[in-house]
């Protein structure tokens, strides 16, 4: 076997040996669960529910749509990492700390949603119009300059809704 032959078969054999680890541990390490969704958002319109999904929902809510690359480490541990870490901030499913003062800040900043996330949800991506509607319809779901929180206003207080929630499943949310 020639020299250039061996690196080749070397390098192939790395890259197979790193998926397989990268798969194995994107499957034993990193748990994608979605918890049940216990409170239902009275949104002020279904255009502001629509692009709450569409920019939000990923990393903030229990209908969390898993993308493939969650499934391979590295980026499953991003990935996982985020979600765990977006849900203990703000949680659409639950209630928790929804705040329209917080959401609306980190919206203007350009902070939320999280860069990384863009490069693989274009659609996530909103124009200056649609984050202009997103903006105006948080303030009017969760009210302006009151806090929120798990029981703020302009929210549904029903502990419970009335569907069974999809857990574990490939959600239908992705539109
Ligand atoms: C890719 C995942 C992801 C997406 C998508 C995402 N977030 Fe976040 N969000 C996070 C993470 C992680 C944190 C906690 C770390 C941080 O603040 O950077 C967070 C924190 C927050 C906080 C709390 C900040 C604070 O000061 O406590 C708010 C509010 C928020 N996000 C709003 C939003 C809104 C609104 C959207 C949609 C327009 C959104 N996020 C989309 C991951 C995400």
């Amino acid at each position: 076997m020639s020299r250039t032959r061996k690196i080749i078969y070397g390098i192939v054999a790395l890259v197979v040996i790193g998926l397989v680890a990268g798969v194995l541990i994107g499957n034993l390490a990193v748990v994608r669960a979605n918890p049940p969704i216990t409170y239902e958002v009275q949104w002020n319109s279904p255009e502001t529910e629509a692009l709450v999904r569409r920019a939000c929902f990923d990393c903030h809510s229990n209908e969390t749509v898993w993308p493939w690359y969650s499934y391979i480490a590295p980026p499953a541990l991003l990935v996982a990492h985020d979600v765990e870490e977006g849900r203990g901030r703000m949680n659409f499913s639950t209630g928790h700390e929804l705040d329209a003062d917080k959401m609306i800040e980190n919206i203007e900043k350009g902070a939320m949603p999280l860069p990384i996330y863009l490069t693989m949800h274009p659609e996530a991506n909103l124009t200056a119009e649609e984050k202009a509607t997103l903006i105006d319809g948080l303030t009017q779901t969760f009210g302006a300059g009151q806090g929120g929180g798990d029981d703020g206003p302009g929210v549904n207080a029903t502990p419970e809704v009335n569907e069974t929630p999809e857990v574990n499943e490939e959600s239908e949310e992705s539109e």
